[in-house]
């Protein structure tokens, strides 16, 4: 049995683990400010809220807890937004975190697991990216997140005894597969949980961005990654570092991919309703192709999905989104 912190629990990503998480012998804790998330997506553990930027109230909670590791998932995360607001972003992202690990070290929480993202790799050239390949993000959003992963290697560098496992996610997708959590938030930018909602009449249409890539429909593929999948590749990484597991970085993704015309199909398909889509211009900074090189993290972390089936991703989201409605 360890003890958890769970930051941003309460939030699409996080409210997976906290209730895979139950089925564990760990103890959790989930500190968020529900600015995105909500108290009844927390199924296990105390939900103490709160803001990561209020410092003291954090680090009482750390101090009396005496947590063993720390799962990072509060953040921002909508890319058009940290281009316009970058400050927001970096405050939030990077500073935060700054404080967050920084109370880490002070007070021995060791382990610590960061939801790191794809958007790191930028354009990467070929579309397939892996671990050790040249990294640019081409948004704001991507640089702060780049941003922590160096103070997370340097810390570790600094740090005998800290370790980390920093996961890169793809495309986050669907809801979990027993209906008990999934996406809230209705300013979702993500592609299946837009489509679902026009499906169910909550949009009048939606929009596909570019036709005109060098791909097999001129729509943009990438690797659609569902989240009890990746739910559980956190709780393969906390086991992995509390095991004694040293410091390490993987892809979290099935390592193909789809195109945006192919999702839309099987939402059609599954959903049985041929909503409207409307074709819009291209998006600066959509790279073509963003797929994974998925081996490293089932060799390090022993990590094995069972979902990699679009029509299982879209079948869970569209669900959840009904009893949204
Ligand atoms: N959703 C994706 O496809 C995706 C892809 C790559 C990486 N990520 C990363 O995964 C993490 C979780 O993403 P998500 O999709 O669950 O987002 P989300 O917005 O649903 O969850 C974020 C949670 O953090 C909380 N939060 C935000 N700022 C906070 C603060 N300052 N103090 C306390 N709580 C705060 C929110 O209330 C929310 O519950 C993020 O760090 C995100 O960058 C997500």
């Amino acid at each position: 049995m360890a003890k958890i912190l769970i930051t941003g629990g309460a939030g699409y990503i996080g409210s997976h683990i906290v209730n895979l998480i139950g089925g564990t012998d760990h103890e959790v804790t989930i500190y968020d400010n529900l600015s995105t998330g909500r108290k009844e997506s927390v199924l296990n553990g105390d939900l103490v809220v709160g803001d990561l930027e209020d410092i003291s109230k954090l680090e009482a909670l750390i101090i009396e807890k005496k947590f063993d590791a720390c799962l990072h998932f509060a953040g921002s995360i909508i890319v058009p937004e940290s281009v316009t607001d970058p400050l927001k972003y970096y405050n939030n992202n990077t500073q935060n975190t700054l404080s967050l690990i920084n109370l880490c070290i002070k007070h021995g929480v060791n382990k610590f697991i960061f939801s790191s993202t794809a958007a790191v790799y930028g354009m990467a050239p070929g579309g397939i990216c892996s671990e050790d390949m040249q990294v640019e993000p081409i948004n704001p959003y991507g640089k702060t997140k780049l941003m922590t992963e160096w103070m997370l290697q340097d810390v570790a560098q600094a740090h005998e005894g800290f370790e980390f496992v920093i996961l890169r996610y793809f495309n986050v997708a669907g809801a979990n597969v027993d209906g008990r959590v999934g996406q809230c938030s209705p300013l979702s930018t993500h592609l299946i949980k837009i489509a679902c909602e026009t499906a169910l009449g909550k949009r009048e249409k939606m929009y596909v961005f570019g036709d005109d890539y060098e791909t097999k429909d001129g729509t943009c593929i990438r690797d659609y990654i569902h989240v009890d999948d990746l739910a559980s590749a956190h709780i393969d990484a906390l086991t992995y570092l509390l095991k004694g597991g040293k410091s390490t970085l993987c892809n979290c993704g099935y390592g193909h991919g789809f195109t945006v015309k192919e999702v839309l199909e099987v939402v059609k398909k599954v959903s049985g309703v041929n909503f409207k889509v409307e074709q819009g211009p291209r998006r600066a900074g959509d790279a073509p192709v963003l797929m994974s090189k998925a081996e490293k993290i089932g060799t390090v972390l022993g990590w094995k999905p069972k979902y990699d089936d679009l029509e299982l991703i879209v079948r869970t989201a569209l669900e959840w989104e009904k009893k949204l409605s």
